[in-house]
């Protein structure tokens, strides 16, 4: 049974995992002795702290490279996961494109001991409910989870899965990376660009009805709140210092919605006076989504409110080629939930035939949370390498000569081996 405990969004280094040494406290510049101390413990773990004297004598470069084998052997040889991840296949191309991700996640080495749910019409059809409890539990207790896409069942009283578990977790932050890749049809080029959505406020929030019962008019209503405000703009900002990015761009309608617009820009810009190595300014939501799509490049970390950003990050995703390569994330401070961008694409159910690399990199961005950087970054380059040749691709990728989802998970994990 595995032990590990997640890290998550801004509690990084507070806690070391089992079998991992949190370095982020210590003044660590050089590469040897970031891995020393991992590298030590499993010896010490090995019983192989005997060898020490030997490597007195070798080299930091030779001893580096020793120290990480050690390491990766000693946790192979326990067979000790790292990780609990709870993974809802989903539905419609979800069951095939998550056990993609998941068998690409797996050749990266990480140990993840992976607690399958089912939820969405699955759940409807098993539970008669589209969001059982125990896939709640299981969340509750692993912190962190990859999702497939689920199918709203429209048309009856089930409420959206999606935003249900955003609700129940807090995941206020909603994160969308759009960035061009070789291999993939786009307008632009080298479009690089991170939405930051707020994930739980405003017309979001279910707070809607009819007048009477008429309907002859229907009412959503959108609260926006100060600390809601501050923690999304204030985690963009914490993301383009972490990640090295220039700028961050506010986007609201505060010339309009002077209350609730008014409030998200007020307490934006008196968050931007913490930050004063990073550019900020701010755009009206119309006017940014024209000048996204004249001169995307001009941007870098866009943060806006929660209708905004999901109508301006699927705006990005279409920059940079659709959905079938956009992953995104749900990060609260306790919990965070992976995904791709996309649904459940009904007319390619059961063909073998989406594209697995939008789940796949969202995996990755979950690897990355999870301070697997390395391994986040291999399937990353790999996916990189498989789109850019074109060869064996799904068929919206290159609809002359494609492979199925199957062929092209298989050619990534390849890319990766061949890699290393
Ligand atoms: N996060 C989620 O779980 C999520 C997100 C969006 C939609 N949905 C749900 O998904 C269902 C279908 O929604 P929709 O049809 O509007 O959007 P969709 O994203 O499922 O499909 C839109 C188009 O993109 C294509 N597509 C999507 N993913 C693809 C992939 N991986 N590879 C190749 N092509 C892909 C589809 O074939 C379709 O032509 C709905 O029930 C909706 O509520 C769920």
């Amino acid at each position: 049974m595995c032990t590990g405990q997640h890290r998550v969004q801004g509690a990084r280094g507070e806690g070391a995992e089992e079998g991992k040494v949190s370095n982020e406290n210590k003044d660590l510049s050089s590469p040897i002795l970031r891995v020393l101390p991992a590298g030590l413990i499993e010896l010490q773990e090995s019983g192989w702290c005997v060898c020490a004297i030997f490597f007195l004598n070798m080299s930091h470069y030779r001893f580096l490279k020793l120290a990480c084998h050690l390491r990766i052997f000693s946790r192979q040889r326990k067979g000790r996961c790292l990780y609990n991840v709870t993974l809802i296949p989903g539905d419609g191309i979800g069951p095939s494109i998550a056990d993609s991700a998941k068998r690409i996640i797996d050749a990266t080495g990480v140990k993840i001991a992976w607690d399958v749910q089912i939820a969405g019409s699955l759940g409807v059809e098993k539970f008669n409910d589209p969001l059982p409890k125990q896939v709640l539990d299981s969340i509750n207790k692993n912190k962190i989870a990859l999702k497939g896409p689920l199918t709203t069942p429209v048309g009856t009283g089930f409420r959206s899965v999606n935003v249900a578990l955003r609700k129940e977790f807090d995941l206020y932050i909603n994160l969308r990376p759009a960035k061009s890749m070789a291999g993939v049809k786009s307008h632009f080029e080298n479009v690089d660009l991170i939405v930051f959505r707020e994930n739980t406020e405003e017309f979001y929030a279910g707070i809607e009805h009819y007048i009477d019962t008429k309907k002859s008019a229907a009412e959503t209503i959108g609260v926006v709140t100060r600390a809601g405000s501050e923690r999304i703009v204030r985690a963009a900002f914490e993301y383009a210092k972490k990640h090295g990015r220039k700028k961050v761009t506010l986007v609201h309608k505060a010339n309009i919605m002077k209350y609730t617009g008014g409030l998200f820009l007020e307490v934006g810009s008196a968050v931007a006076q913490d930050y004063p190595n990073i550019e900020f300014n701010d755009r009206i939501i119309d006017n940014m989504a024209m000048q996204l799509v004249m001169n995307p490049n001009q941007f870098d970390v866009i943060v806006t409110t929660n209708l905004f950003g999901d109508i301006l990050s699927d705006l990005c995703s279409g920059l940079v080629g659709g959905l079938g390569m956009a992953p995104g994330a749900n990060i609260g401070t306790e919990a965070a939930i992976f995904e791709a961008v996309h649904g459940s694409a009904p007319d390619l159910e059961g063909k073998n035939l989406a594209n697995p690399c939008a789940i796949t990199l969202a995996g990755a961005m979950m690897l990355d949370h999870l301070g697997e950087v390395d391994a986040a970054k291999r399937i990353a380059t790999a996916i990189e390498g498989v789109v850019k040749r074109g060869k064996n691709v799904t068929r919206d990728l290159n609809p002359n000569s494609f492979v199925t989802t199957t062929e092209m998970a298989d050619a990534i994990i390849e890319g990766m081996q061949s890699a290393s």
